[in-house]
């Protein structure tokens, strides 16, 4: 693997750790590939970041033939550098390409030019409790081109962003809204791809909610709208009479890391687990049976993200009188531990740069 690296001139200031706030902040180089019927995928290069102009016929301004994902590199306390599942997240890449007919990229080169590119901007990585960088990997068409197929042209591209939590509630509860009128995704359309379409089809409803006072949504399947799906930043769990449970994968919904991660560590505590189908109203009747202790949402983003309120139609649902319980708390715990190096990775999850 050769990668090309050209630096920049001049590097920006640091931001303070303290208030980092999501995904505004970016660091001084940008990680590209590009791909060309024929050839392939090549040109593997680090560069200031820098606008990249494309014409307007782009394909992907048209039609968002494209994926990304998202993961995070940490900090230690003794200044290590770690990459929380990487693997995981280049293969989800892949498979998100498969379902957008976009060409896979080699998952080893990746994940070392990706490694290469994190090095060098280690710097960046902030310190504070709570911070990380967040990588952000992108793939997208760029055939200037108006005809509707997929583009015979891509351009990978990854960027960093010094981040602090996710929903500025921090760690503490969540208010979530369920819709009834929208969906985000259907079982043979797009859902379990990271597909900036799934992002788009959850604006409306995102508005909705925040006009009412609630931070994000908990989508419904698209068929018949009553199975729980995922909150499109995160995946959803719930604690139901003691089992931890959340909505079984159906192609609709996206196979998180940290998803996987939460039923991995709570079935090696000896909890009862398990994914399955569950409706709204089973949900609001365990709750109303007193039986519904704990829910909380899981994501590279928003961690481990206690949930305090759930609300649909003119049912709302309190959960742990605004207080986070302890399988979040004990989750959380764990994941940012391990992230961190506090505790050994037992699970082979962490990769050091
Ligand atoms: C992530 O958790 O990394 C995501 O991509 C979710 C996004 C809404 C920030």
């Amino acid at each position: 693997m050769e990668i090309r690296i050209k630096k920049a001139d001049k590097l920006m200031e640091r931001p303070d750790d303290s208030n980092l706030g999501f995904g505004s902040i970016f660091t001084d180089h940008m990680l590209l590939m590009n791909y060309t019927k024929g050839k392939g995928w090549h040109d593997l290069r680090i560069e200031p970041n820098a606008p990249v102009a494309m014409p307007l016929s782009t394909m992907v301004y048209h039609y968002g033939q494209a994926v990304f994902e998202g993961l995070k590199a940490f900090r230690t306390s003794s200044g290590e550098i770690r990459l929380f599942r990487p693997k995981d997240n280049i293969a989800r890449l892949n498979r998100s390409s498969r379902s957008l007919c976009i060409p896979e990229i080699d998952e080893k080169e990746a994940l070392e030019a990706l490694t290469e590119f994190i090095r060098l901007e280690k710097d960046w990585i902030p310190s504070a409790t709570g911070t990380s960088l967040y990588v952000r990997p992108t793939i997208i068409s760029t055939d200037a081109y108006l005809g509707v197929r997929a583009s015979h042209s891509y351009l990978y591209f990854v960027i960093l962003s010094p981040v602090g939590a996710y929903y500025s509630e921090g760690f503490n509860p969540v208010k979530i809204w369920v819709t009834k009128d929208h969906v985000r995704a259907v079982r043979g359309g797009l859902g379990e791809a990271k597909t900036p379409a799934n992002y788009a089809a959850s604006l409306y409803a995102g508005e909705e909610a925040v006009k009412n006072g609630y931070t994000q949504v908990l989508w419904l399947d698209g068929v018949e709208q009553k199975y729980i799906e995922e909150v499109g930043s995160m995946n959803i769990f719930f604690v139901i009479d003691g089992e931890v449970v959340t909505p079984m994968l159906n192609r609709s919904i996206l196979p998180g890391i940290t998803r996987d991660s939460v039923l991995k560590l709570t079935t090696e505590w000896g909890m009862p687990v398990s994914e399955k189908k569950i409706t709204i109203d089973e949900l609001f009747e365990a709750h109303e049976n007193g039986k519904v202790s704990e829910v909380f949402g899981t994501g590279t983003a928003a961690v481990i993200s206690p949930v305090g309120e759930l609300k649909y139609g003119d049912k709302v649902m309190y959960i742990g009188d605004g207080k986070v319980g302890p399988v979040a708390e004990k989750l959380f715990k764990t994941v940012t531990d391990i992230q961190y190096g506090n505790i050994e990775d037992t699970h082979g999850w962490i990769e050091t740069v």
